[in-house]
């Protein structure tokens, strides 16, 4: 049977940072369960913002009109079984990195169809604060639900914990199994195949 591709998109300026920890163990998770990952720092990539010219909205179009480095993100995210977006809360929400992200994959059908249709995908976030609530990442981890809702996809399962220090988070032995098992949950095959 062909490997599951999961890929995933951190949304970190901090390469070792706390997302990108939890990423690492959903990852562990999903290669343990035969999928291969490929990794993409959004950070350092030049993702211009959504110039809303609804180009991508044309019947004709063939995709995206803005010629940059999500170009060649797009096909990645269509051959992906699976995508983990991980990111830290930045002033109540996730950061700008994943947000430019985020709109420009308004242009994703364009370059198939149904390209978001139960696409599997999985959140993980870190923020500084003690509280979920009180952080902002409710409200990130909301705009991911109503964003994979309107869309049609499968969004298999959000972690998230709270840590500052880069790489704190990796002590929440138990936040980091639950990052373990949604890696291979994401994997597994839904009930609609
Ligand atoms: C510009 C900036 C804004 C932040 N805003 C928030 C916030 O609104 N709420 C919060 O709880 N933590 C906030 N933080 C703290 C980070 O979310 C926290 O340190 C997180 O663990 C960093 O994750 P990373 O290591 O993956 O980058 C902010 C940090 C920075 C640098």
């Amino acid at each position: 049977m062909k490997a599951k591709k999961i890929l995933v998109l951190l949304g970190s300026p901090r390469k070792k940072g706390n997302s990108t920890a939890l990423a690492d163990q959903i990852i562990a998770g999903a290669e343990s369960a035969g999928a291969a990952t490929e990794k993409i720092y959004l950070h350092g990539q030049s993702i211009s913002p959504c110039q809303a010219c609804y180009a991508c909205q044309r019947p004709d179009s063939k995709g995206c009109a803005i010629d940059d480095e999500m170009q060649p993100i797009y096909p990645k995210l269509i051959e992906a079984d699976g995508w983990v977006i991980a990111s830290p809360v930045y002033w109540f929400s996730m950061t700008a990195q994943t947000k430019l992200f985020l709109d420009r994959c308004f242009a994703l059908p364009a370059y198939q169809k149904d390209a978001f249709a139960g696409k599997r995908i999985a959140v993980a976030m870190s923020f500084g604060d003690e509280d979920a609530f009180n952080s902002g990442c409710v409200n990130a981890l909301r705009t991911f639900q109503d964003a994979a809702r309107y869309v049609g996809a499968n969004l298999v399962g959000m972690v998230y914990g709270s840590a500052d220090k880069l790489g704190e988070i990796k002590s929440n032995t138990g936040l980091m199994q639950q990052a373990e098992l949604l890696g291979r949950k994401l994997v597994g095959r839904s009930s609609a195949g």
